[in-house]
């Protein structure tokens, strides 16, 4: 009942009465009041004006099941939600759900992780009270080849719900699908977001198939929020959207946001089943592309000039001999000849 109240709240502009809630939900007006001690308790602000009902003035900064699911309005993509405090990993948490037959668009949040992972066996630092992590579950229907274009597809999805969380300064018209270049928010192929040169959010994905046929996806993203110190390590390299735009943001919202922008970019992936509806927006927030960068394979390193993905989301680069090459992201690391982008 707490997530119907608070969905209520949050649809009505105004006030909305103990009689109007009660008579919807078919509860006691006893059993709205009840609910909204115990929201007040949580933290969130509801106003009781005699006379006119309650209104909602502001939310805590909270990642439980209640504000997730009375803030995602997708049809798929968070609508089965697994809410942890602490957890090990949430991509372990959603392939296992995957394992036991959870839906297509499941999806775990933490609070904190305490084996929160990393692409290529780093670990993910995973502190309780500012970050996101999260992962959702996929059961695409397409060649297990062709998996590795979700990753693109998420950070996309990521770099785009952010600037429509960062709303209307942050972009031409705050939407999101077009505000990303004005907000500083790039994707530093394949799947890093970043600003200012420095890393906002990563993603890891990993699938479990057969040969010819995938069971499922995971798709992990954590999200640096309200961090504000960062570990020795990765201090020149990470930041936070608190620290890049000086103030708090709230998680859930920015959640909700990544859903929803994931769910129009996966159904457009899939029409296709390749990334030519998405690459021009992808390389338009681009962080790597009309520039010189460093190819890094594991046996030989070279500069090239990067154009930007195609629509398998390879990294079209030419070299210094004119020859084009196609760049998988499997096997190479990306940089920029002075640095991290
Ligand atoms: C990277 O190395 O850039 C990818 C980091 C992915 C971290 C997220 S946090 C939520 C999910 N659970 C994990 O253990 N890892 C991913």
């Amino acid at each position: 009942m707490k997530t119907e109240i608070l969905k209520l709240l949050r649809e009505t502009d105004g006030y909305v009465s103990g009689q109007q809630i009660s008579r919807k939900l078919d509860v006691s007006r006893t059993a709205v009041w009840k609910v909204i001690r115990r929201l007040q308790e949580e933290g969130y602000q509801v106003e009781a004006v005699r006379n006119k009902g309650y209104r909602i003035a502001d939310s805590p900064d909270l990642v439980t099941k209640e504000e997730l699911d009375s803030l995602i309005k997708t049809r798929w993509a968070g609508r089965n939600i697994l809410c942890f405090d602490v957890t090990d990993s949430t991509n372990l948490r959603i392939r296992q759900a995957g394992d036991a037959g959870a839906p297509h668009g499941t999806l775990a949040v933490a609070d904190s992780q305490t084996a929160g992972r990393g692409r290529r066996g780093r670990s993910w630092e995973s502190p309780a009270g500012n970050s996101i992590y999260m992962s959702i579950l996929l059961r695409p229907q397409i060649p297990p080849e062709k998996a590795s274009m979700i990753t693109l597809v998420m950070a996309l999805s990521v770099a785009e719900g952010i600037t429509r969380c960062l709303g209307e300064n942050a972009g031409a018209d705050g939407s999101g699908a077009d505000a990303g270049a004005a907000s500083g928010i790039r994707i530093k192929w394949p799947n890093d977001i970043i600003i200012n040169g420095k890393k906002l959010a990563g993603i890891l994905t990993e699938m479990s198939a057969q040969i010819d046929y995938i069971d499922h996806v995971t798709v992990g993203v954590g999200i640096n929020v309200n961090t504000v110190d960062f570990p020795e390590e990765i201090k020149e390299t990470a930041t936070s959207v608190r620290k890049e735009y000086g103030r708090l943001v709230k998680r859930a919202p920015l959640i909700a946001a990544v859903m929803e922008r994931l769910e129009e970019n996966y159904q457009m992936f899939l029409r296709t089943e390749d990334l030519s509806g998405l690459m021009d927006r992808y390389n338009d927030l681009l962080v790597n592309r009309d520039r010189d960068v460093l190819i890094i394979g594991a046996k030989e390193k070279y500069q090239a000039h990067s154009m930007g993905i195609d629509r398998t989301g390879e990294l079209v680069v030419r070299k210094d001999d004119g020859t084009i090459e196609k760049i998988y992201s499997g096997e190479v690391s990306v940089r920029g000849v002075y640095g991290y982008t």
